[in-house]
């Protein structure tokens, strides 16, 4: 049978590989017979060919981990992220799209025609055409060091997750555009509530019965971490060659019923 994901041999890196929705990729590319570079905060148990330790809130951090990745990559997966409280807001956003976007850009210059990238936001980043003027603000910054200054400077503007997840979305549609020039892709998935260790987190900022009255997924129930990471690992694939700034949402409908009218939308 044909491959039709192409993962094999594949050079791959991969941020947020500890737990969750990145360590269940890091998993679907290892069987898939990729090479896989993982890249956390947090120890990585899985038998990837490197594991670097590394702080995405850190500019120079991100740095010493590009230097260790090789000359040419081929996929690039951003999952790793924080959600919002107990952590600051600025801790959120540095994480979630500052960091994201260095590391990316630094990805970027080792990528040729074909590459990939394939970020995770959130259905929580759904707002993002009504806040565009600040989403633009911080994303027009040109570098980690001025994207920090904007923040520090905007401590209102940024609410930390939401906010982040908003930049999330803008980019990547933004350097799709810019990108097909060198005809690699860049895309984002919006997971709905997914069972992993950050979800609790979620449940302790506002409530458990908050969070499922508004945000569930209309099935009735929370994803798996598989089920994010198979649509995230696709988006990135062969099959999905002609897709490029799209912001695929995997929340069985939740956005959908929303548009529709059918429920009500919070963001
Ligand atoms: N779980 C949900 O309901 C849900 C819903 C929508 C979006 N998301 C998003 O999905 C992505 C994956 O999250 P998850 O749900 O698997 O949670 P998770 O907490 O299991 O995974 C997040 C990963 O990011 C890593 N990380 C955190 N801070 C870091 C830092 N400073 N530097 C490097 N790595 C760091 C963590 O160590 C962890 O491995 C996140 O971007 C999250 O915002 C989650």
């Amino acid at each position: 049978m044909r491959d039709i994901l192409g993962y094999a041999g594949r050079t791959v890196v991969i941020t947020g590989a500890a737990t969750g929705m990145g360590a269940a990729a890091t998993q679907v590319l290892l069987d898939l017979g990729a090479e896989v570079h993982a890249l956390d905060v947090k120890p990585i148990a899985a038998p990837v060919k490197q594991a670097i330790a590394v702080d995405l809130r850190d500019a120079a951090a991100i740095d010493a981990a590009v230097a260790k990745l090789p000359a040419q990559v081929d996929r690039l997966f951003n999952c790793a992220g924080l959600p919002g409280a107990p952590f600051p807001n600025l801790d959120t956003t540095l994480v979630n799209f500052v960091g994201l976007r260095h590391l990316t850009e630094a990805v970027l210059s080792r990528m040729s025609a074909g590459g990939a990238v394939a970020s995770i936001t959130s259905v929580g980043g759904m707002g993002w055409q009504k806040n565009l003027e600040n989403v633009k603000g911080l994303c027009d910054t040109p570098d980690f060091a001025a994207g920090q200054a904007w923040l520090e400077a905007h401590p209102k503007e940024n609410n930390g997750y939401l906010f982040s997840k908003q930049c999330i979305i803008w980019y990547t549609k933004r350097r799709a555009v810019e990108l097909v020039s060198r005809q690699i892709r860049m895309n984002c998935l919006s997971p709905a509530p997914t069972d992993t260790p950050m979800l609790p987190t979620f449940h302790q900022q506002v409530s458990k019965e908050f969070i499922e009255t508004h945000f569930l997924a209309p099935i009735g129930r929370n994803a798996t971490p598989e089920e994010m990471a198979e649509p995230l690992v696709l988006l990135n694939s062969d099959a999905a060659r002609f897709v490029s700034g799209v912001n695929l949402m995997v929340d069985w409908g939740y956005v959908a019923s929303v548009e529709v009218g059918a429920r009500k939308g919070l963001l």
